[in-house]
């Protein structure tokens, strides 16, 4: 993490790859131009295939997953995984998707890109491990994974999954952002294609969108890189800078991430007014032993199910935090929180339950800053409720 992607030797010594911008790249002679492929030229044609500012973000999120072949950016996680889909299942195809997907996987690219194209989708359980087997028809061609799911953390037995899919020939993917390339290398565990939402824990500064492919075979780089032509769907210069940046960081902030996420929710644990914290890390999570398994370590997001209580003692408890933001994404240096409806995504496991429900992304703030403000916040809850 601290010295891949660096080229100091071409950027006159200065450690950290510069931005570079482009569309125009000039060439000396025309017969150099006509052979712009070849070095020393690097594959900087024209700035939509992108400048070395791109590529040594690229190599170095290759370089952080051992058995990844290399890696294609995007200018966000959706990106990524769109692009990634529509490069790899066309009209007739099937696909699996986990049911606890990150909720635009399945209402943006599932049912507005996929199923227009004539791809069939099904859902499956995120616990089914080697059961996917029974779901893999003749049209199956890929599935699609993503552990801990999205808002409700099912950890999922990604080796039972990738062992059906290499018995059948499907191909694997999965949105390894919970963990990032830190905490689990899904290539250890079968998988082709893994997808991050560098926007979150890579960039980690909540001021960047970015999306990466890591592939396992040229074929499928080969493949990714003229989709990406095709889409002019590359992540900038500037991102690629930034998320670059945070990889130098990522440990250290992952560190801290896990550390805090594990005080608050054995804090929340014990509070009267929650019914279940989701958070594989913890011991009597159902995830926990596939989640010790496969991971190295845990991230900062995780979801409270409170106890039941009216939508405005949750407002009450929300509404005055002072340390917790609220809005959409997770993965930078401060703590959120947001309201979630697992019972609105699910098809092929019906969320059973009706307690509200809060997702946590706990940063790195000193947690006891934390639990004071979340406690002033039950205060409030209490007092509405
Ligand atoms: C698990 C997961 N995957 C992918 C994404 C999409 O990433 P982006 O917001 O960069 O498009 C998100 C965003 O919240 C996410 O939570």
């Amino acid at each position: 993490m601290a010295h891949a992607g660096l080229r100091p030797d071409d950027n006159q010594g200065i450690p950290n790859p510069p931005v570079y911008y482009a569309s125009t790249v000039l060439f000396p002679t025309i017969e150099e131009f006509e052979t712009r492929d070849r070095p020393p030229y690097h594959g900087v044609q024209y700035g939509r295939s992108g400048t070395p500012t791109q590529f040594a973000f690229e190599e170095a999120v290759t370089a952080l997953y051992p058995g990844g072949h290399k890696t294609v950016s995007w200018p966000s996680g959706i990106g990524a995984i769109a692009a990634t889909m529509i490069t790899f299942l066309r009209h007739g195809d099937h696909v699996l998707v986990a049911d606890t997907v990150y909720g635009p996987t399945r209402k943006r690219v599932g049912a507005n890109l996929l199923e227009r194209a004539g791809v069939e989708i099904t859902y499956y359980d995120p616990l089914i491990g080697g059961g996917i087997a029974d779901l893999i028809n003749e049209r199956t061609r890929m599935i699609y994974l993503e552990s801990p799911g999205s808002h409700t953390f099912e950890v999922q037995d990604v080796p039972a999954i990738t062992q059906a899919a290499k018995a059948r020939g499907v191909m694997t993917a999965i949105d390894n952002t919970w963990s990032s390339p830190l905490y689990c290398n899904p290539f250890d565990l079968g998988v082709d294609l893994v997808i991050e939402a560098a926007t979150k824990y890579i960039c980690g500064h909540s001021d960047a969108m970015l999306g990466t492919t890591t592939v396992s075979t040229e074929e499928q780089f080969q493949a990714l890189k003229a989709m990406q032509s095709t889409l002019g769907s590359r992540a900038g210069p500037d991102e690629c800078y930034l998320g670059l940046r945070g990889l130098r960081t990522l440990s250290v902030r992952m560190e801290r991430h896990q550390k805090n996420a594990l005080v608050l929710a054995e804090w929340f644990q014990a509070r009267p007014e929650v019914a279940r914290v989701l958070y594989p890390a913890l011991a009597d999570d159902p995830g926990h032993e596939l989640w010790r398994r496969d991971h190295t370590g845990a991230s900062g997001l995780f979801g409270v199910m409170l106890e039941p209580c009216s939508k405005a003692a949750v407002a009450a408890m929300l509404d005055g935090l002072e340390l917790f933001g609220m809005g959409a994404s997770w993965g930078g240096y401060e703590s959120l929180v947001i309201t979630i409806h697992p019972e609105k995504l699910r098809t092929a496991v019906p969320w059973p339950h009706d307690n509200p429900m809060l997702r946590f992304h706990i940063g790195l703030e000193d947690p006891a800053d934390l639990i004071d403000d979340l406690a002033a916040g039950f205060t409030r809850l209490n007092a509405a409720s």
